[in-house]
């Protein structure tokens, strides 16, 4: 999200001690800076013990998974240059069409998109929103699912210029009563979007205006919460009094999916957009809930004569009421969850799936999946010196629950069974190279060895209490604060998971104190966090602008895993440029990731970036970038990714000026990659996406189809 809208105000206030003290202990910062034998070393052979439990290569931590003699992938194309220009840019022999860009309707019955188009509730209710992050592709029919099938995407936030800019902009955007109408379309302009596409005979993509599949999924729309909090005293409202409703999902980030086809929209940064002004909560401080004005003012359009059911007084979470079942002091504890969709299913409403724990979900990513197991997912929260997350289901995964397209199943059914009962844990990283997922449930013992249920003052078996608190609870265990989780990868083979860690402007010094906000100073206390943190193993670079993805692979242990940093952004001229990159693929702040399988155990891994830093940012626009990790052999650099073997990471794409680039899938013939384009500034000005607007236009983010002339597989 846009520089000028996110919100990474520092809500960790824990006073867990990072192991920055231990980490100086065996590796220093001038280590890493004469050639990395420090923390590298150090966590490569943590990983490869990893590897050696997983019956891989304990060598090099590489994954073992690839079919004996067969020789990784490699990529056949050139890294491109960097561009600062108003239109996408892909290598030679490949095209880039705009898909489906914000207003584009999925109805007959509202007005197609027009550069002057004056934006209203209904037309917004049934277009496509704003701000397109992260998505997924749901097959109609076997054996067509490369050529046609719904694509689930995520609406993030909005751009306000853009929305209104027939008007001239927003009403009363900073001050005074905001109008209703504008306030309901910036409402619809949030949410989901499930769109029927598919290939035309020319190999263009289209969308199915008037498909029964097209749905919109707003900030307003009813839905069911799901898991331990539903029902609970915590989720009471006006609106649903015995606690099972919620309504609407917003700032949907990065996407998750699961195998029996579902969606799973994430809700990021939705604490800027309730206020509470008196009796403030714990998790109002933890979280970040703001007193006054709400971002976009929705607030303000209380009491208005057309308001129905509270739609706008909801945003305003002060009590005023008798008890919580005649006001909305609970609206914001209806937020902060995974919510799952069946895209295939327009009359169910979502699901709030809230055993997964209450925070600033970036993403949500499916870990191997085994028959027999527990299916898993990974969770990482955006903010700065946040934790990374694990939830593990209590059903074992049955083959039987798979999405079988065309099939009559109760998909969200399954959800239930996976999503409602489970464990969530948290990451501790050690600077050996190895981890502990601690278990946040009301009888672990946190860090200083109370019950976990106690040091929140919570009874015994409340554990919609300690998802509701998920971050407190993870301070009192003992996580590792990180620089800004972002997104996953999961190498479906060898279960190796990679995350995003896009930047840190509050990692300070090696040996420096942490701080924490709100007077903490004791993990003894809870609503504190760490307002700074020292760098750590994971996280090694103070003031850390460029960013790192970090990998790690569970062992049979279900709390134990060994992690390393596969590579670190940076500029080519920065003197911490650990993993040796080039004018041809400096990049910094990485924040979209997939994990593109090609078969036999191998694949690719796509790095998306949203970037601030301006020693690559003077050079280029947001990007999109890929390597094989299977065809890298570790040294003992200070990252997977080294000068001696960086020139296998390359720059596939680069994104218009004022856009990042984020949401990624191929198809499963692997002949089209979808990409979305958010927060252009000048862009797009036709369908061809490489197109150089020439003038202005007004701004549209879209989904971007990039294809080869010759229809062959990308990248390879
Ligand atoms: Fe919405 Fe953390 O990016
Ligand atoms: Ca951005
Ligand atoms: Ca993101
Ligand atoms: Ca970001």
């Amino acid at each position: 999200m846009s520089k000028e809208i996110e919100d990474h105000r520092n809500f960790n206030r824990s006073g867990n001690e990072p192991f920055s003290s231990v980490l100086g202990k065996h590796v220093s910062r001038r280590d890493m800076m004469r050639g990395g034998l420090g923390l590298a070393a150090v966590s490569v052979m943590g990983f490869g013990a990893a590897s050696a439990m997983a019956g891989s290569d304990a060598r090099t931590g590489i994954k073992g998974a690839s079919a004996p003699g067969k020789k990784p992938l490699t990529l056949a194309f050139e890294s491109i240059r960097g561009a600062k220009l108003d239109g996408v840019v892909v290598p030679e022999g490949y095209t880039a069409q705009v898909l489906i860009p914000w207003g584009a309707r999925l109805t007959s019955d509202v007005p197609e998109w027009r550069e002057d188009l004056e934006m209203t509730p209904e037309i917004q209710a049934n277009a496509l929103g704003m701000h397109h992050d992260g998505m997924y592709h749901f097959p109609l029919n076997k054996g067509s699912e490369s050529r046609e099938f719904l694509l689930a995407i995520n609406h993030e936030y909005i751009d306000q210029s853009a929305l209104w800019a027939p008007q001239g902009g927003p009403t009363n955007a900073d001050e005074g009563q905001r109008p209703a109408d504008e306030v309901r379309t910036e409402i619809n302009a949030h949410g989901v979007a499930v769109v029927h596409v598919k290939k035309q005979a020319d190999g263009r993509w289209t969308h199915v205006v008037d498909s029964p599949y097209n749905r919109r999924i707003t900030n307003a729309s009813a839905m069911e919460l799901g898991g331990p909090v539903a029902g609970s005293d915590y989720a009471r409202t006006k609106f649903s009094p015995e606690g099972l409703l919620a309504r609407g999902t917003s700032n949907n980030c990065g996407n998750g999916y699961t195998p029996w086809g579902t969606y799973l929209a994430c809700e990021e940064n939705w604490p800027g957009y309730f206020v509470r002004n008196a009796d403030r909560q714990l998790d109002d401080e933890r979280l970040g809930i703001a007193s006054g004005r709400g971002r976009y003012g929705w607030e303000t359009a209380a009491g208005d004569a057309v308001e129905q059911s509270d739609e706008f007084a909801r945003f305003d979470t002060t009590p005023h009421a008798a008890d919580a079942t005649g006001d909305y002091r609970n609206e914001a504890r209806t937020y902060g969850y995974q919510v799952e969709v069946d895209p295939y299913d327009g009359s169910r409403r979502a699901v709030k799936r809230t055993a997964m724990g209450r925070f600033r979900h970036e993403g949500c990513w499916l870990g191997k999946l085994v028959p027999g197991e527990p299916v898993v997912f990974y969770s990482g929260h955006d903010s700065r010196n946040e934790y990374i997350y694990k939830y593990v289901s209590r059903a074992t995964w049955s083959p039987a629950d798979a999405n079988r397209p065309g099939a009559n199943i109760d998909r969200l059914a399954i959800g239930a069974k996976y999503l409602d009962e489970g464990t969530l844990y948290v990451a501790r990283f050690d600077a050996d190279g190895r981890g502990e997922w601690l278990p946040l449930t009301p009888a672990a013992r946190t860090r200083d060895g109370r019950l976990l249920h106690e040091a929140l003052s919570l009874a015994a078996d409340d554990t919609a209490g300690i998802l509701i608190h998920t971050c407190d609870a993870a301070d009192l265990m003992g996580a590792t604060p990180m620089d800004r989780p972002e997104w996953g990868a999961v190498d479906p083979t060898s279960g190796d998971v990679y995350m995003t860690l896009t930047n840190n402007s509050q990692r300070t010094a090696e040996g420096s104190e942490p701080t924490y906000t709100n007077g903490g100073s004791d993990v003894t206390e809870t609503g504190v966090g760490f307002a700074t943190a020292p760098v750590n193993a994971p996280n090694p670079r103070a003031e850390n602008g460029a960013g790192q993805v970090i990998r790690w692979r569970d062992g049979d242990d279900v709390a134990r895993f060994d992690w390393e940093v596969f590579v670190f952004g940076a500029a080519a001229s920065d003197a911490d440029n650990f993993s040796g990159l080039t004018e041809l693929n400096q990049f910094a702040s990485p924040d979209g990731l997939w994990y593109d399988d090609r078969g036999n155990g191998d694949g690719i891994l796509w790095i998306q970036t949203d970037n601030g830093y301006a020693g690559v940012a003077d050079d280029t626009n947001d990007q999109v970038l890929a390597v094989v990790p299977n065809g890298l052999e570790t040294g003992d650099g200070a990252a997977v990714v080294n000068a001696g073997n960086q020139q296998q990471l390359k720059r596939f794409a680069v994104g218009p000026n004022g856009s990042e680039v984020t949401g990624i899938f191929a198809t499963p013939d692997k002949t089209a990659l979808f990409i979305n384009i958010q927060h252009p500034g000048n862009w797009p000005a036709s369908e061809d996406a490489t197109h150089t607007t020439e003038g202005s236009v007004r701004p549209r983010a879209s989904t971007v189809v990039i294809q080869r002339e010759d229809g062959g597989q990308i990248a390879v």
